[in-house]
């Protein structure tokens, strides 16, 4: 084996044109899906303090943003919904004029071949913010899958074409692919947030979303930030049961869980790149303390090379423009 000087790896490194030949990995347009927010009323476009640059959106607005991800070659949109009420049992997640069931009707109007994800969790529409129907305290699994299945197929039957279950109740992708094939709808895709974690990185989204719970937290049915052969059991389970995509999130602090996972499994593998991971590097850079366009290429790449196969990232459309410039 020759050693230096006949070797010097700094050799493949020397131009830009050399490194680009040489990378092992990267992310393009296609592997990017942006999260937007949307709300009742019309011609509402408000900032959400916590994540600058991302904005609670009424369906009208909703529409001219998601002209904009069309044009720029993004694929995708992951909705998210704020409803006008909430109560104990979040009856406005599975109403079939919802505000994320009426947004996905005029997405899919307007823009037909744009790919329209929504997030599948009650979260957002309980009176007590948890993911479930809450019982002695408890979020209850099993009661909770009925309305976790039926809020999948009000979106479905709008015209979604991946539901994204994000409760993390066991048995919901199975109770999802259920009411799918019950309601004839056999090529929605369902792509579930499998290894999720009980995560202090959703902090801004919680304030974007209105849905921190109001007593307690989420560590009983999350999972454990330690854990990563239970995520491996988790995303076997949601394989098991239907998932077509499964997920890992987030995604900065657990690149060894996307990196096993995807070793593992042949399904198609999406990352979670959420609020916090946003806002940390949002707020450096306003303050000048990183710089963005780099920090957030640097993120993307790490992502995909851990072994992702698609990003969900508040970055998208920056990203999709920094890349026609590179
Ligand atoms: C709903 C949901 C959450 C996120 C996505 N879907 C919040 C939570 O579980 O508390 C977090 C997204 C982000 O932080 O960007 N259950």
């Amino acid at each position: 084996m020759s050693l230096f000087p006949q070797l010097r790896l700094r050799r493949l490194r020397r131009t830009e044109t050399l490194r680009r030949m040489f990378r092992e990995s990267g992310f393009t347009v296609d592997d990017l899906i942006c999260p937007l927010f949307v709300v009742s009323g019309h011609n509402v476009k408000k900032e959400i303090e916590y994540m600058p640059g991302t904005f609670h959106l009424s369906v009208d607005m909703l529409l001219r943003e998601a002209e904009e991800i069309n044009k720029l070659g993004i694929p995708a949109l992951l909705l998210f919904g704020l409803p006008e009420t909430k109560d104990e049992f979040g009856s406005a997640a599975y109403a079939s004029d919802g505000i994320v069931q009426r947004a996905v009707r005029e997405l899919k109007r307007a823009l037909p071949e744009l790919v329209v994800i929504t997030d599948v969790c009650l979260c957002q529409y309980t009176s007590h913010g948890h993911c479930g129907v809450v019982e002695d305290g408890r979020v209850d699994n099993d009661k909770t899958l009925a309305l976790i299945a039926k809020t999948a197929l009000s979106h479905a039957e709008a015209g979604a074409d991946i539901v994204a279950p994000s409760d993390m109740m066991d048995g919901r992708v199975a109770a999802i692919r259920d009411a799918l094939e019950g309601g004839d709808l056999k090529d929605t895709i369902i792509m579930s947030y499998a290894a999720k974690y009980a995560s202090a990185f959703y902090g801004p989204f919680r304030d974007a979303a209105e849905s921190a719970p109001l007593f307690g937290d989420r560590r009983s049915y999350q999972m454990d930030p330690a854990n990563v052969v239970e995520a491996l059991r988790e995303v076997e389970l949601d394989i098991a049961e239907g998932a077509d995509v499964i997920m890992v999130k987030p995604a900065l602090s657990y690149l060894d869980v996307i990196s096993e996972v995807s070793e593992s499994f042949d399904h198609p593998l999406a990352a979670y790149s959420v609020s916090g991971e946003y806002s940390m590097i949002k707020a450096a850079a306003q303050k000048g303390w990183l710089d963005e366009k780099q920090t957030v290429f640097e993120l993307l790449t790490s992502i995909k090379r851990a072994g992702a196969d698609l990003i969900i990232t508040y970055h998208a459309k920056d990203a999709a423009n920094w890349l026609k410039s590179v």
